[in-house]
């Protein structure tokens, strides 16, 4: 065995892959390449002629074999078997050919560049499919990675495969003419290439394990680049660039000497093929001329055949390690997808109405757990009434985030139930519409202020913008700004101070008229006066929807009609203290 099963179970889910993408372009680049080697066998042919032509004479058998065929075909077609006759067909055929092969790279580009687009597209789907609490799970680093680069390399290994089909078509025409020619020199010359692919099983081994140590050391590279990236304030305030440079230095030597092992792997193959390559040469013309005798043409072109043969079998060898190489890419990739699609969110993904909530969000019983561990919630029973800000408070860990979670639906509950207005969340898609979220970084896009309001509403109007603006105490500020709401704001925001970072992830909340607004220790970070400015927000919006304050602060607390105190996962109390 050449592979081993489940390496050749990845090979063959590959291909299975690639014709599921577009079996009519597979088919077509298929029968185009038949056409190219039928047209590269015919040109070869024509040699024959051609050397007789030339004035190579056959010694013997001049009306027989293979060149006697030639002729006879020539003169079948009404031309005469003379020079410029036999350059002229020599011309179209090789005209022909060039064109196939022109047709040829057309149809397979836009295989291999379709085929990853739509693999990279078919993950990225999935990932944005798959449930909350499965992507909190899993390393969006990895995620990256095989998103940009191993989908990447799926590209490489289309073009290697079809290349490599290529390369055994046309062998197999020189093989087939060959075998015409002498039928002996070409059955043993076969067997020595088959000696030198055995002894190179090994090396087909290594190569797709290679793969999968290349896969691993991507993995690293991504994810420490992603930490680098988010973590650079950090990095630079505490003067740690070196040691992080030195990380990334260890990792791409890794990466280095990985690619360096499977290229010389790769060159010993080649080296094996060459050198085995001109012993069998040389075993081939002392066979022909001692022992067998072959006419000087014949002699010529199978020497010249097989010289052809030999390189091409080198080239396929080196082709067939880089595709197993990538299949462990292939592998990973499909591995996550399943995953993605095993914990996909089995909510309708079209964008639906928002669902209003008019009378209350009704919690009964609900507990809740990430994984097997110690639940995180027990048993909670909540009344969020409509129109009314709820406090939500707690000592650090006690479950806030989590709740908050359940009820904008994002996690979904072990036990018990959530209901808007007598509706379950679970699986409603227009619930999330109707939400508003502000978490406690304010994470905005790298773009001006306009863009990321509109990201929550690209149907809101300029005026709505600023009304959002307004109504988040931002409106002075982003005025006064040099482009105003067409500011870029920078890499999350760099561009702003916390407190203006806030007050507009605020607005954009807003500008999605929510039904309920939820703020997960939205001014923890802050200042007192930007704290003072989301909680006069805060209080001018109350009463027009649903407000869910997380805090463990007292001040925002007191903006609330009602808190509910968590701790370790339980409903503490429920104090009302808001005076109207
Ligand atoms: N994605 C997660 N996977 C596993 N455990 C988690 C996850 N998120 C939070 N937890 C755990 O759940 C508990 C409650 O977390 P959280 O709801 O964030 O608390 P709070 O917001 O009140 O600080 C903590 O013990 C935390 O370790
Ligand atoms: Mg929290």
């Amino acid at each position: 065995m050449l592979l081993s099963r489940n390496q050749i179970t990845t090979l063959l889910g590959f291909i299975r892959a690639l014709i599921g993408y577009n079996r009519w372009q597979v088919l077509q680049s298929f029968v185009l390449l038949i056409f190219m080697g039928i047209s590269q066998g015919v040109s070869l042919l024509l040699l024959i002629p051609f050397l007789a032509l030339a004035g190579v004479t056959e010694t013997d058998q001049s009306d027989s074999g293979l060149a006697a065929r030639v002729k006879t075909v020539f003169e079948h077609t009404g031309f005469e078997l003379s020079l410029i006759n036999v350059l002229l067909a020599y011309i179209f055929i090789f005209s022909c050919y060039a064109l196939t092969l022109y047709w040829q790279s057309i149809v397979n580009t836009q295989l291999i560049q379709g085929f990853t687009r739509q693999l990279r597209n078919k993950l990225h789907q999935a990932f944005i499919e798959a449930k909350w609490l499965f992507i909190t799970q899993i390393r969006t680093a990895d995620v990256a990675n095989l998103l940009v680069k191993e989908t990447g390399k799926t590209g490489s290994s289309t073009q290697l495969l079809i290349r490599l089909i290529t390369q055994f078509i046309l062998a197999l025409v020189h093989i087939g003419l060959a075998l015409v020619l002498s039928w002996q020199l070409t059955l043993m010359a076969l067997a020595g290439i088959l000696v030198l692919i055995l002894i190179q099983r090994s090396i087909m081994r290594a190569a797709y394990e290679s793969g999968e140590g290349s896969y691993l050391n991507h993995k690293v590279l991504f994810s420490m680049i992603s930490e680098h990236l988010n973590g650079l304030k950090l990095v630079k305030g505490y003067g740690s660039e070196e040691r992080h440079h030195r990380q990334y230095n260890e990792i791409t030597k890794r990466v280095k000497d990985h690619a360096n092992r499977f290229q010389y792997s790769g060159a010993r193959s080649k080296l094996v093929f060459d050198i085995g390559g001109v012993l069998l040469i040389s075993a081939f013309f002392y066979a022909a001329l001692v022992f067998w005798k072959i006419p000087v043409i014949e002699l010529l072109l199978i020497v010249y055949i097989f010289a052809r043969l030999l390189p091409r079998f080198s080239t396929m060898m080196t082709m067939y390690n880089g595709l197993l190489n990538n299949m462990p890419s292939f592998d990973a990739i499909e591995d996550m997808w399943v995953r993605f699609r095993e914990n996909r969110e089995n909510i309708s993904q079209a964008v639906p109405e928002p669902l209003a909530c008019k009378k209350e969000i009704l919690l009964e019983g609900v507990s809740f757990r990430y994984e097997a561990g110690q639940p995180i919630l027990t048993g909670i029973d909540l009344k969020i009434p409509a129109n009314q800000t709820i406090a939500l408070t707690g000592p650090s860990g006690s479950g806030k985030t989590t709740l908050s979670d359940l009820i904008m639906g994002l996690l979904q509950p072990d036990q018990g139930s959530i209901k808007v207005d007598g509706t379950d969340i679970s699986g409603s898609a227009g619930w999330r519409q109707a939400i508003g979220y502000v978490p406690q970084d304010g994470f905005l896009f790298h773009d001006t202020i306009r863009a990321n309001l509109l990201w929550a509403n690209p149907q809101a109007t300029t005026e709505a913008l600023w009304e959002a603006l307004e109504n988040a105490s931002a409106r002075s500020f982003v005025e006064q700004l040099k482009d105003g709401i067409d500011t870029v704001v920078g890499d999350k925001g760099v561009r702003l101070s916390g407190g203006e970072r806030q007050r507009i992830a605020l607005a954009r909340a807003l500008v999605r008229k929510p039904t309920l607004l939820v703020l997960d220790e939205a001014t923890s970070n802050l200042d007192d006066q930007n704290e003072t400015h989301i909680r006069k927000a805060i209080r001018d919006l109350h009463r027009k929807m649903t407000i869910l304050l997380i805090a463990h602060r007292s001040t925002l607390i007191d903006d609330a009609d009602q808190t509910v105190v968590l701790e370790q996962g339980r409903v503490k109390e429920i104090v009302g203290s808001y005076t109207l």
